[in-house]
């Protein structure tokens, strides 16, 4: 007998970006920029920074938090953690695991994703294909940067765009055709070079002697991306609604990538969309790479730019070269599911439990290293006797 389909349905969302605001006219106290030109060539007014108490994971946490609340959903159900970033905490463990176990989410696999800005989107796509292929019923996807981190404050050039921030979603499986009805990926790695952290892996590892000199900090050739952006951002858009057999005609709102307002409106242009269409929010919070399509979703739900059967379509690109829409039927769970109090109490109390729970598993593993370290050494003793 067929299976029904099965689709990914967006049931919590939620974002978290630092207290700290640096405007344009502090980063003009530090660098030889203007509000003016920052506003006029940008769109940004001001982003958001991490204190040295936040990093990517911290952020992404209290985002997942968020999302698991709106979708009242128990982290135990959780089936995998997909973390999306260019700035995780380590290069390993994954930010995801970290963030799995500050969640209580015992069940669920995790690992990082790296696709530049375009990685919140990619990690959907990883996310609804294993929903829709029955590998997973729940999901967490999360996109989360510290970008001010990497970012050469002494160069006007780069630390006027960037910001910090986490935004993050929970998928559920459907059997109505909601949520994530199509997506596409693409990359282009002849471009690797438009947008990169060198010396940040270890074909050129940084040496003690020359740290200061070499730092990882992001070098852009920002006319290329520029160009890039311009092309890939609505043809990407209009790829995936061909996919999901849709028309512009049915589209209600655009989440574009926040990189530069004047890339939005060609991208809102190549797509003949009013700008009621197209959500814009990067003025308050720059670009926060992978966290920026997160971010804006959540606020055009809060906004209520977002209503429940409309047609909603994400659209990235960013380092790597790399692109990547997805069309998605906005079609949250009603209130009633939402409301439930024994749920929330029993999320509560996981969230809670987490941080002891996950002090119980390395006190665990500690007892069964000395024990087993112990019952080695007696075995060990008695074959040398009977030697
Ligand atoms: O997520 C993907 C990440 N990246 C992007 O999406 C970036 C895509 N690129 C862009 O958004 C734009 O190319 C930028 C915003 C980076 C640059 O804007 P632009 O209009 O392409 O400026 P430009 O690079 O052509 O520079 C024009 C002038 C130059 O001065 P001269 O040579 O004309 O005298 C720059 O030195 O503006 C100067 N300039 C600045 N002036 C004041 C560059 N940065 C600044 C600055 N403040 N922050």
């Amino acid at each position: 007998m067929k299976q029904p389909r099965r689709y990914a349905q967006i049931v919590g969302w939620g974002k978290y970006v630092p207290a700290d605001v640096l405007t344009n006219d502090a980063l003009a106290l530090k660098v030889d920029t203007s509000d003016e030109w920052i506003r006029t060539r940008t769109g940004i007014r001001e982003r958001h920074t991490a204190s040295a108490r936040e990093s990517s994971a911290t952020m992404a946490i209290r985002a997942a938090e968020q999302a698991l609340d709106v979708a009242n959903v128990d982290p135990a159900k959780i089936d995998m953690v997909i973390v999306a970033t260019a700035t995780p905490d380590y290069l390993f463990p994954a930010t995801a695991c970290l963030v799995q176990d500050a969640l209580g989410a015992h069940k669920a696999g995790a690992f990082d994703l790296s696709a530049g800005c375009s990685g919140f989107v990619y990690g959907l796509a990883m996310a609804a294909d294993g929903i829709a292929a029955g590998s997973y019923d729940t999901a967490m996807v999360i996109g989360s940067e510290t970008l001010s981190r990497i970012v050469d404050w002494a160069d006007r050039s780069t630390c006027v765009l960037f910001g910090d921030g986490a935004g993050a979603v929970v998928l559920a499986a459907s059997e109505s055709p909601c949520g994530v009805l199509a997506t596409v990926l693409g990359a282009d790695g002849s471009g690797a070079d438009l947008l990169i952290l060198p010396n940040s892996g270890f074909k050129d590892p940084v040496t003690p002697e020359a740290r200061s000199a070499q730092m990882p900090y992001i070098r852009m050739n920002g006319n290329e991306v520029y160009r890039f952006a311009t092309r890939a951002m609505g043809a990407v858009a209009q790829e995936a609604l061909k996919k999901a057999g849709m028309g512009l005609e049915q589209v209600d709102l655009l989440i574009p990538h926040q990189a530069n307002l004047r890339i939005i409106q060609s991208a809102a242009r190549h797509l003949k969309l009013p700008d009621e269409k197209v959500f814009v929010n990067l003025d308050r919070y720059g670009n926060t790479s992978a966290a920026s399509v997160p971010i804006a979703l959540c606020e055009a739900v809060e906004t209520g730019r977002l209503q429940p059967g409309n047609t909603v379509v994400l659209a990235a690109f960013g380092a790597g070269l790399t692109w990547g829409a997805a069309v998605v039927r906005w079609q949250p769970l009603p209130e009633e599911v939402r409301r439930s109090w024994w749920m929330r109490l029993l999320r509560w109390l996981r969230l809670r439990l987490a941080p002891w729970s996950s002090r119980v598993r390395r006190v665990g593993r500690h007892v069964d290293t000395v024990v087993g370290e112990a019952t080695g050494d007696r075995e060990q003793a008695k074959s040398t006797d009977r030697a």
